[in-house]
């Protein structure tokens, strides 16, 4: 079966691969975009880019109910054990580990990882997937940065990339980002969640398949993409 990647809104996604179920950066009980409630989620792992609450808010408990083991930067997962999540796996940029699910690589992202209660963070990071039959990358929240020309070299099927401005990269600079990376599809998230970051995600799409060499597909909440 083919690796399937569920967008929950906002920067939440699901991907099913390899057998094992992947629940990314979950915020699924306040986000007014998510489809779900956290409650309906069943992931063997949960992957967190930054300590931000609309990329951490429900992983507490849904990692208690489910048993999930978290993937997130070493200082995220010290601050999970602190309460009581006790299935952590730490990594840091630049780091790739092999997981039953394929390896996993953290990336450069420029922005902030503050943790809910005011806790330290750690730097933010992207997660590069090298999947049974794929390479997908999710930028996380980050500035365009040149940084990504280097990952061109991985072969990115699908990006996944911010577009809404404020708090990342806006239309404009995403743009940028898929000259950089060179991913053969793209898909934009991090919009619309909330009027500060409104963007027109359909223009952004034609934009990139005009001037670039990539597919663009938006993505609804509950819709899905096969790799
Ligand atoms: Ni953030
Ligand atoms: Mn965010």
């Amino acid at each position: 079966m083919p690796t399937t990647i569920t967008f929950l809104g906002h920067a939440t996604f699901e991907i099913e691969t390899a057998g094992k179920r992947l629940l990314i950066d979950p915020f699924l009980e306040n986000n007014p975009q998510a489809p779900v409630d956290s409650n309906s989620v069943q992931p063997d792992f949960i992957l967190l880019t930054h300590g931000h609450f609309d990329h951490i808010a429900d992983c507490i408990p849904i990692a208690k109910r489910t048993s999930a083991q978290v993937i997130a930067n070493a200082d995220i997962c010290h601050w999970l054990g602190d309460q009581g999540v006790k299935d952590t796996h730490p990594m840091h940029i630049g780091g790739a580990h092999q997981f039953e699910f394929g390896t996993l690589k953290l990336t450069i992202a420029h922005h902030g990882s503050m943790l809910p209660d005011g806790s330290y963070g750690g730097n933010p990071a992207g997660l590069l997937f090298t999947l049974e039959d794929g390479v997908v990358y999710f930028a996380g929240d980050t500035a365009l940065t040149y940084d990504m020309t280097l990952l061109a070299d991985a072969g990115i099927d699908i990006a996944f990339l911010p577009i809404g401005d404020n708090f990342t990269m806006g239309p404009d600079d995403a743009l940028r980002a898929v000259e950089f990376l060179q991913p053969k599809r793209v898909v934009p998230c991090h919009y619309n969640t909330w009027p500060v970051i409104a963007a027109d995600a359909d223009a952004w799409a034609g934009r990139v398949t005009s001037t670039t060499s990539a597919a663009a597909t938006v993505l609804k909440p509950g819709e899905s993409i096969r790799l």
